[in-house]
């Protein structure tokens, strides 16, 4: 017996050694249940008793040898699968990685702020208001009556009776006026809605930027001086700006302000459709009713408004031709400024 379990034993260490060994197989044929080992030990009771004791504490050092062999084995292939696996997966830092592609401004938002730094270094400064708004602040406070004809340009959401999407951002003028006194030099600008339906020129929400500045002395020239600055700064130092008779409730006199076109330097173009100038906001002297209805005193205070669209002036400046691009967020336009 004890023969057999040296045999056992070396026959088990020698399959061992072999570095293509099948190491469940050998487990299974030396330590398994049904093993050659477990066999031997299966006929310790024909031994005599005083035999037991030796051959029990030889088999297991039998089995302790193999195990320990076996798992020595384990532990080598465990650690070169390891070294396999790191070697496949080592990264060759050296290649180019994936480009992540950098987003930039949307075109309507840069041509916001550079229109509000160039009225910031003229000294205005920027107010805000809501975008739902009373008629109050959107009509009536701006001379513009119930009834009144002008409301019909400026068709907009209504969310109670009185209660409305601002169709424009002369409103936040009102606002401005009933919170401080004069001197007052601000600009406005952000979101406006009208009930328009969409086409090259027209979107229920569009952008504007108002303008005002109340005190005392205020004349029409400082409009002109500040609207030809505005012209100048935005479409080149070329750019000339001309003021045509028109009317809003909330002016008086007003004028719709139009710039040379900066294409053609003036001479008539396909841009400008052969005028050679381009409409590009409306302006006057605030009406002494509304100062009135702000509570300033139009014998002491006289102020000068203008309003303009802001996807107007991008679209000018950027060449665009519709103003849909504007708002469909495709990036192979958008990509473009
Ligand atoms: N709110 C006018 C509009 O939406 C634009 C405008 C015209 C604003 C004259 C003004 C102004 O402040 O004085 O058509």
């Amino acid at each position: 017996m004890k023969e057999t379990l040296e045999k056992i034993k070396s026959a088990a260490l020698a399959e061992l050694a072999d570095k293509d060994a099948d190491l469940e197989a050998l487990r299974i044929k030396y330590l398994g249940k049904k093993g050659e080992l477990t066999a031997v030990l299966r006929g310790m009771g024909q031994l005599p008793a005083e035999e037991r004791p030796v051959i029990g504490q030889l088999a297991n050092d039998v089995r302790a040898a193999i195990e320990e062999a076996l798992n020595a084995r384990l532990d080598e292939a465990k650690e070169a699968a390891l070294r396999q696996k790191l070697q496949k997966e080592t990264l060759d830092v050296t290649v180019p990685g994936d480009e992540a592609p950098v987003g930039h401004l949307h075109p309507l938002t840069r041509i916001q702020r550079e229109m509000e730094d160039i009225f910031l270094g003229m000294g205005f400064s920027i107010a805000e208001g809501p975008e739902v708004e009373y008629d109050y602040y959107n009509f009536q406070a701006l001379n513009i009556p119930p009834d009144h004809p002008a409301r019909d340009t400026q068709d907009t959401f209504y969310i109670t009776e009185n209660i409305l999407l601002r169709s424009q951002t002369s409103p936040v003028q009102v606002h401005v006026m009933e919170s401080q006194q004069p001197p007052i030099k601000i600009i406005s600008p952000g979101r406006v809605y009208r009930s328009d339906a969409v086409d090259a020129t027209h979107s229920p929400l569009f952008h504007q930027m108002e303008g005002m500045v109340i005190d005392k002395g205020v004349t029409m020239s400082d409009l002109k001086g500040t609207l030809a600055m505005f012209a100048r700064r935005m479409f080149g130092e070329e750019t000339k700006i001309r003021f045509r008779p028109h009317h809003f409730p909330f002016t008086e006199p007003s004028a719709e302000v139009d710039v040379s076109c900066f294409l053609c330097g003036g001479k008539g173009c396909r841009f400008c459709k052969g005028e050679g100038w381009i409409e590009i906001l409306g302006a006057g002297m605030v009406h002494p009713n509304v100062l009135r209805n702000c509570n300033i005193d139009p014998d002491v205070y006289s102020g000068y408004a203008f309003g303009m669209g802001i996807e107007r002036i991008a679209l000018l400046k950027y060449h665009i031709d519709d103003m849909r691009l504007l708002y469909e967020n495709d990036t192979r336009f958008l990509g473009q400024f």
